[in-house]
């Protein structure tokens, strides 16, 4: 029997149950929609052959209770639709040569199946991605293929705007300390269990605060409040999570004229923490924790605009690298008991700041600069050297960190959309999305048993979370 056909879809053989094999061949057919050979349930050969087949409905071929041998040869298929197979208990033969697949997650599925408890198959070979082709499908394995994609989604606006967002985890509960230096406050972002959210008690009244600072020191939560106006200053919390703060002392006793940004690290047995002084005449200094307070330890050279102070290991020893408003970034090495100039980091003017991250022994430092690009550098062994440069408009955040398991740098753009680059192997950092936080001044991650977060502090708008979402390509 020959027919003549078009289109097939449901019901075309309605009136003939007792079709046994079904040849279409040299047509242009398409498309083979849902339910195409509903009906047959006695067929058991159906050749479907150079017939411009592009696309074949999931449900294409239900109903087909007794086949045994299936050819969708030399069509245009360049993948398949999960679960196209179902119910196809009686198959023992199936032919899919000649199709210019595209061995992409789409097709994780067939690979699977047909290495699994597949009939006997001719599956052909991939026509791409270029990495795949001419590669014989039965060659694949479902390892192979990469179909996990990460990405970041809103999940949450903060009705304020927000400066600094710093991490900290204490007693194995992790948290982010926001400062709010319009509304004059320091926030701790905490979950709310019943309302599945997240929300950001004030924690410490101030004026205007720049940076809230965590550490913990002694087992209880200190905060550091850096201020523009009415005196930076040293908190701690009285007992556990949800008491109040108590004002433990005077930072700097007036010296710190303005404050622009707070680190912390504990070198040789001691904490210290360092204030990055903006001021034209100020001067950045190193405090070092004396069991009831911090105390000045070291004054870095001053009449520079610092806005920035990093904290880190080079070669195994302690170091911190210094950016200001006048001059380049300056590396000072530990010497056991002070900071002591090292080197500076050459061709690089006006970076705002510079943070670490270490990856496969190799230590990277990553530029921000208001003006012109950003710069990811590498430590080798005497100085930093650069090893990419990231377009930026604007930008005064380009933070590297690591969410659920992953590396990441984020670079905030004022007048751009904000970047999240995926950190690769070697250092190189790959675009993967975009982020709108207007004004980013902080990215903080934040992670809660499998639920995994990103706070942005928004310097103009509001303060942003994103939920860190992986999507499985291939199911
Ligand atoms: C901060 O100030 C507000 C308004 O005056 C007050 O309601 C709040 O209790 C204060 N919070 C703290 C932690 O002191």
């Amino acid at each position: 029997m020959r027919w003549h056909i078009d289109v097939l879809g449901e019901g075309s053989f309605r009136d003939t149950p007792a079709l046994q094999l079904l040849l279409v061949t040299a047509g242009r057919l398409g498309t083979i929609g849902d339910g195409a050979f509903a009906g047959l349930v006695l067929l058991e050969y159906l050749f479907i052959e150079d017939n411009d087949v592009g696309t074949i409905a999931p449900t294409a071929l239900r109903g087909l209770r007794g086949l045994l041998y299936l050819s969708l040869a030399n069509n245009r298929l360049e993948t398949l639709p999960r679960g196209l197979f179902q119910g196809l208990e009686t198959l023992t033969q199936l032919d899919l040569r000649g199709n210019p697949f595209q061995c992409d997650c789409r097709l994780r599925w067939l690979v699977a199946w047909l290495s699994s408890a597949a009939p006997a198959a001719e599956a052909g070979r991939c026509r791409g991605p270029p990495t795949r082709a001419g590669t014989p499908l039965a060659q694949l394995q479902p390892r192979d293929f990469d179909c996990l994609v990460s990405e970041l989604r809103p999940f949450q606006s903060l009705p304020f705007a927000s400066l600094a967002a710093e991490p900290f985890a204490l007693g194995g509960h992790p948290g982010v300390a926001l400062a709010q230096p319009f509304a004059g406050a320091c926030a701790l972002l905490e979950w709310d269990q019943l309302a599945g959210r997240f929300r950001a008690p004030t924690i410490i009244n101030g004026s205007s605060p720049v940076a809230c600072h965590p550490l913990q020191l002694g087992g209880a939560l200190v905060v550091v409040v850096a201020q523009l106006g009415g005196g930076s200053a040293v908190w701690r919390r009285a007992g556990g999570p949800g008491s109040r703060f108590v004002r433990l002392q005077a930072l700097g006793n007036g010296r710190l004229r303005r404050p622009h940004a707070v680190a912390s690290a504990r070198l040789g047995g001691h904490w210290y923490l360092g204030v990055a002084d903006s001021s034209k005449g100020g001067t950045s200094t190193l405090f070092r924790w004396g069991g009831r307070g911090f105390y000045p330890h070291q004054a870095l050279r001053p009449w520079h605009r610092d806005t920035h102070l990093e904290f880190l290991e080079l070669g195994g020893r302690p170091a911190l690298v210094v950016c200001s408003g006048t001059r380049r970034p300056l590396v000072y090495r530990w010497s056991g008991a002070a900071f002591a100039p090292h080197t500076d980091i050459p061709h690089v003017p006006d970076v705002y700041a510079a943070k670490h991250f270490r990856l496969r022994g190799h230590v990277f430092l990553c530029l921000t600069r208001f003006l012109g690009d950003a710069k990811v550098m590498r430590w080798e062994g005497s100085m930093f050297r650069e090893v990419q440069q990231v377009p930026a408009r604007g930008s005064m955040v380009f933070q590297p960190l690591s969410l659920a398991g992953q590396r990441y740098v984020i670079l905030g753009n004022d007048y751009a959309p904000s970047r999240v680059y995926r950190l690769g192997p070697g250092g190189h950092l790959e675009p993967t999305q975009e982020l709108l936080a207007p004004a980013p001044r902080a990215f903080a991650p934040i992670s809660l048993g499998h639920r995994h977060f990103l706070v942005a502090a928004s310097f103009k708008g509001a303060t942003q979370i994103y939920r860190h979402v992986t999507v499985d390509l291939g199911a």
